[in-house]
């Protein structure tokens, strides 16, 4: 996440360990730490060599890799600056001006500029203004920054559970609700989705942006069906069919159904 004295993002110097737990890291560089399996990927804004040396001589770790590149390239070559989607303004924390939403993405997915985020943030605009019943509690699942939960609680739902189960990803959907004044409507969560899979009922309104393995995993689960409005999206189209045959049947219909740069987006609801 961005601390001072640094105001924006511009070059990335990672270190992959295979380190499963990592000691505190306090370095004013650090951005952040991801934990996956059993390895560690630490950000920072400046080389970190000795520091990172140190680290492994302490715990017996090695680097399995090491890299530095533009933010831009970590965005998929997208210079990350203000857009919209319907009447929704979003920004990152750097540039002025009022937008709806303002967005640290850190090194998290979800800084809005994935042809899935923009399809979410669309479906989820068009339900809320479509829904024949009110979506007063929405559920979150794979939450990145946050941006679908602030923009659902923006735009009036009144409770919004954010699941995730990167750390990093917790942290900096829990500061950018706090930055957007929402902090009292969405609760983060850090749980795994695959060994915690959730139950929908008590929600109007699920959004899952996931992976296809994850999401048949969740398909199959009784639970994940139980709320009555589902926006579902990170699968491509060779993807669809097993997708579709993994769906309960005759339990959902498709209210709506987009691509966008050969991304797909779902939206279903109960039969
Ligand atoms: C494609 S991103 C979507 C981010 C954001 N919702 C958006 O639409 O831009 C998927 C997110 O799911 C999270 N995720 C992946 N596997 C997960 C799991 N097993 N349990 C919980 N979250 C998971 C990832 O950490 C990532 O933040």
């Amino acid at each position: 996440m961005l601390r001072p004295p640094y105001t924006r993002y511009e070059r990335l110097y990672t270190y992959h360990l295979n380190l499963p737990t990592l000691p505190a890291i306090d370095d004013p560089d650090l951005i952040g730490t991801w934990i996956e399996d059993d390895s560690a990927i630490l950000f920072f804004h400046r080389p970190k060599e000795r520091l990172v040396q140190s680290l492994c001589e302490q715990s017996g770790a090695t680097i399995i890799y090491e890299a530095d590149l533009d933010y831009t390239d970590w965005e998929a070559g997208r210079e990350i600056g203000p857009f919209t989607v319907g009447d929704l303004t979003v920004a990152p924390v750097w540039e002025p001006g009022g937008a709806d939403i303002r967005l640290d993405p850190s090194v998290i997915f979800g800084s809005g500029f994935h042809p899935t985020t923009h399809l979410c943030l669309s479906a989820l605009l068009s339900q809320l203004g479509a829904a024949t019943r009110p979506i007063t509690a929405a559920l979150d699942l794979g939450c990145g920054t946050g941006l679908l939960a602030i923009a659902a609680a923006k735009r009036g739902v009144k409770r919004v559970v954010a699941v995730d189960n990167n750390p990093l990803a917790c942290q900096v959907a829990t500061a950018n609700t706090a930055l957007n004044g929402v902090a009292d409507r969405v609760t983060v969560e850090q749980r795994d989705l695959r060994r915690d899979p959730p139950n929908t009922a008590g929600y109007d309104l699920v959004m899952a942006n996931l992976y296809k393995g994850l999401m048949t995993e969740l398909f199959s689960q009784e639970g994940f069906w139980q709320a009555p409005l589902h926006i579902l999206s990170g699968f491509i189209p060779a993807m669809e069919e097993e997708l579709l045959r993994a769906l309960p049947a005759n339990r959902v219909r498709f209210l709506d159904r987009r691509r966008a740069e050969r991304w797909c987006l779902w939206v279903l609801a109960k039969a």
